[in-house]
């Protein structure tokens, strides 16, 4: 008789589908070269840190971009695919301090306070639970220490929120939320940090290379661009939509980014 096997949660599908999709990923403008890199780099290089820790580090980007400033870094995540981009990407860039490791976010490879600064960019929306995340963030960093965080966020406005998240979730299924800003600073202080730095960078993206990086299906994608033609007014203004050239249509559009920078009490 076979064993049963079990179903895998939703982290597990959420890490192989980034597993199936990290060389996308990898090429991808929107994040090799977003504005929440460089501010992370510029946010982080106020100090020199002995170990850091970069939480669902995808092919690596932030990990790489704080590097310099460390002397060694952790780059975490759960889906192998994306630990062999990083791997690669170091190698090609002589990089010889960023080393990769399997691992969710609620579930760090390190003992308490061992960290001396943890980032995660372009993450914590796919979490099942932001409040696990932070909690582990706050064993894992020394006090005085620093937390680094960028995420796609929600405006305050409750329409446009659930426009924008209904959006995610049918271009990715591993979406579970865009926090608004207001949610992420309740959540910080209540998780010990306290933010000295804060600012909203944006996203540029257009329709269908987004939707590509996630396998959404041809019928899916038309249903999505149907829903992007007809945007009303308050959406169009708030993530710039404007009408992409091209054979076919698209649209160009851009996700605010919440980014702070915080030190564990
Ligand atoms: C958009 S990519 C991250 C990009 C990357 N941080 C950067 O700066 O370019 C999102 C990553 O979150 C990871 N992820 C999803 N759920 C996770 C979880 N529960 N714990 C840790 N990582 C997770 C995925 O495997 C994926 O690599």
């Amino acid at each position: 008789m076979t064993e049963p096997t079990s179903r895998p949660t939703r982290q597990e599908e959420t890490a192989a589908q980034f597993s199936e999709h990290a060389a996308g990923f990898a090429s991808a403008a929107a994040h090799f070269s977003a504005e929440s890199l460089k501010l992370i780099g510029e946010l982080a290089s106020v100090a020199h840190y002995k170990l850091a820790i970069d939480v669902a580090t995808g092919p690596g980007f932030t990990a790489f971009e704080v590097a310099p400033y460390c002397d060694l870094v952790i780059a975490t995540d759960p889906a192998e695919g994306m630990l062999e981009q990083v791997r690669r990407i170091a190698k090609e860039r002589g990089l010889d301090n960023v080393e990769a490791l399997a691992a969710y976010a609620d579930a760090l490879p390190v003992d308490d306070a061992a960290a001396d600064l943890i980032t995660c960019r372009t993450a914590p929306h796919h979490f099942p639970s932001v409040t696990d995340f932070l909690d582990e963030v706050a064993r894992a960093v020394k006090p005085g220490g620093t937390f680094i965080l960028a995420d796609t966020s929600a405006p305050e406005d409750d329409d446009l929120d659930a426009w924008m998240n209904d959006m995610e979730q049918r271009r990715d299924r591993t979406h579970v939320r865009d926090l608004k800003h207001s949610e992420w600073r309740a959540l910080l202080a209540e998780a010990g940090f306290n933010q000295n730095f804060e600012a909203t960078t944006h996203v540029h993206m257009n329709v269908r290379d987004w939707s590509a990086r996630t396998g959404v299906s041809d019928t899916d994608l038309e249903a999505i661009i149907d829903t992007w033609r007809n945007a009303p007014e308050p959406v169009i203004e708030a993530f710039q939509i404007n009408r992409a050239e091209g054979p076919r249509e698209d649209y160009s559009f851009s996700w605010p980014v919440f980014v702070t920078r915080t030190t564990k009490t």
